[in-house]
């Protein structure tokens, strides 16, 4: 078992609710497909292209195998995949990928939140608690993010939070059938004084519940 895994993060109070951010859990598969499915027009232009159809790849049956190897791969300390709640309830996902230890100690974040609720400063305050969680009990000292140009609001969850641009990776990644270019972002350890959701909550973007 890896250090910060599993994990219960939060609460944090912005606009929308209360947000949380915990461990994904085998019960969350009818929550996940649903939004998954309904929400496919907002998450797919931004998402790396899948093999299979949409429809097949988020089918409520697929999530006990997917939950599986995402867990296998926490309990092994190279991920920790977690979903966000809003007000208790399952409202997207938050996840920390390609933990390495060593002299880098680095990762990278992801996330998406269901439509409904976009614009409340919920992936925000998930981002912050997230990174917190991976530059405490996690121990990194480096969490980066990539993201489409044309991807505004996510550009404004990352610079909310306090992400520094480092540069466009040319053709770094294949979203809806071609490889796009991609922002890297990068936080260090020394970049915190304090912690992310503290500067959140002094900047009046959250409040601790
Ligand atoms: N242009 C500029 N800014 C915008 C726009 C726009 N068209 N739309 C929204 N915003 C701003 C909002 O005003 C807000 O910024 P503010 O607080 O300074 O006003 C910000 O974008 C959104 O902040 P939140 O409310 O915290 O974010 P939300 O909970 O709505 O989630 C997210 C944002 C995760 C990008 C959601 O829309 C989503 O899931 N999109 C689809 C999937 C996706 O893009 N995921 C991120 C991929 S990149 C990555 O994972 C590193």
């Amino acid at each position: 078992r890896h250090p910060g895994w599993p994990a219960e993060l939060g609460p944090l109070r912005v606009a929308g609710g209360t947000v949380t951010v915990r461990s994904i859990r085998l019960r969350d598969a009818a929550a996940w497909s649903r939004l998954r499915l309904r929400d496919r027009a907002h998450l797919e232009p931004w998402e790396p292209t899948g093999e299979a159809p949409w429809d097949m790849r988020h089918h409520i049956s697929v999530w006990p195998g997917l939950y599986r190897s995402l867990r296998s791969e926490a309990h092994k300390g190279l991920m920790l995949p977690m979903a966000i709640e809003l007000d208790g309830r399952f409202c997207g996902q938050l996840t920390v990928g390609n933990i390495v230890r060593g002299a880098l100690r680095s990762a990278w974040i992801g996330y998406w939140v269901e439509k409904e609720v976009n614009g409340l400063g919920v992936a925000t305050a998930a981002v912050a608690l997230g990174l917190d969680h991976c530059f405490g009990p996690v121990g990194l000292h480096r969490v980066e993010a990539t993201v489409r140009p044309e991807n505004e609001p996510s550009r404004a969850v990352l610079r909310n939070v306090g992400f520094r641009e480092e540069g466009l990776l040319k053709r770094y990644l294949d979203v809806q059938g071609r490889f796009r270019d991609h922002l890297l972002v990068a936080m260090t350890v020394e970049e915190v004084p304090g912690s992310v959701s503290d500067r959140l909550v002094r900047a009046g973007r959250a409040t601790w519940s």
